[in-house]
């Protein structure tokens, strides 16, 4: 982690930065946030993570005080007080402060901004491992299409997935879909080499990292279904990888206890791997 964080105005130490135990943010989970990978004074996909951030406040109606120009100015401080050449940033805007109280009616308070800059290890390289997952229920509320801080279900399934020794968590849903990670998307190729990733049907977060493999997929002439797909698709799949701004594409090689193309990764998913990083 790096030292300098930002808190509510102020830049600050890590260690002497606070925030109010009223915070609507800390009971409540009333806040949203975002996670922007950077690397060598580039933020992938800023835009795109600011774009979201601000829509992520307005469907849960706070009424946020910067501008993104405002906020821009900030972030890129934060960098250069840091020094860091690559990581992440992660940003946070709770509703605010106040006694506590479910309803926010009436309420005037003020957004609380914080943002934590971390190191990240220079993970890039051509040889890169793949990752178990297991599966498990999607128990989380009907709307995981917001990037709120309310992340329980998730908290518990990557716990579930870590002691399991595996990276991820992936949910199914109720009827039997892949819905996304605990904090990624799911990605197929079949064995027709299309490469498959749920639709946006609000079930799953409109992951960016997601978006711009997307793009890359449709450019790199490989086909692209946005369709959901069962468990059993998944297990038979040639490839499967997970997509987010802090795993970026990660290749997943075996899923409960079958293994993905003999537990070996796959070259698809390598490539689509560089593709992001070359081409920022
Ligand atoms: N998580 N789905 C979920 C549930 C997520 O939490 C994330 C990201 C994604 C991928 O979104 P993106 O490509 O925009 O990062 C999908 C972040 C990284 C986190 O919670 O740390």
């Amino acid at each position: 982690m790096a030292n300098i964080s930002y808190v509510n105005g102020l830049y600050c130490n890590i260690q002497e930065a606070k925030i109010s135990i009223n915070d609507r943010g800390y009971h409540f989970g009333d806040a949203v946030y975002e996670v922007i990978l950077y690397s060598n004074g580039i933020f992938y996909d800023y835009e795109e993570h600011i774009k979201r951030l601000f829509n992520s406040l307005k469907l849960i109606n706070i009424k946020f005080h910067l501008s993104e120009q405002q906020l821009k100015i900030i972030i890129k401080n934060l960098f250069k007080l840091n020094r860091v050449n690559f990581g992440s940033i992660y940003i946070q805007v709770s509703r605010g402060v106040a006694d506590r109280n479910h309803s926010y009616f009436g309420l005037c308070s003020k957004p609380v901004l914080t943002m934590i800059v971390s190191k990240k290890k220079n993970n890039i390289s051509d040889d890169i491992k793949g990752v178990k997952a297991i599966t498990m229920v999607d128990n989380r509320w009907s709307r995981p299409d917001i990037k709120t801080t309310q992340l329980l279900p998730n908290v518990l399934a990557k716990t579930f997935a870590n002691e399991k020794n595996a990276y991820e968590g992936i949910f199914i849903d109720h009827e039997g879909y892949i819905t996304e990670g605990s904090s990624s998307n799911i990605w197929i190729i079949n064995n027709n080499n299309e490469i498959l990733t749920r639709e946006i049907d609000g079930k799953i977060l409109s992951g960016i990292t997601r978006k711009t493999i997307a793009k890359f997929v449709k450019k790199n002439n490989f086909k692209l279904l946005e369709k959901k797909f069962t468990k059993d698709e998944l297990l038979r799949s040639k490839e499967v990888f997970l997509t987010s701004a802090s795993s970026f594409v990660t290749p997943i090689i075996q899923i409960d206890n079958f293994k993905i193309n003999n537990g070996i990764v796959g070259k698809t998913s390598i490539e689509l791997r560089n593709l992001y990083f070359k081409n920022f």
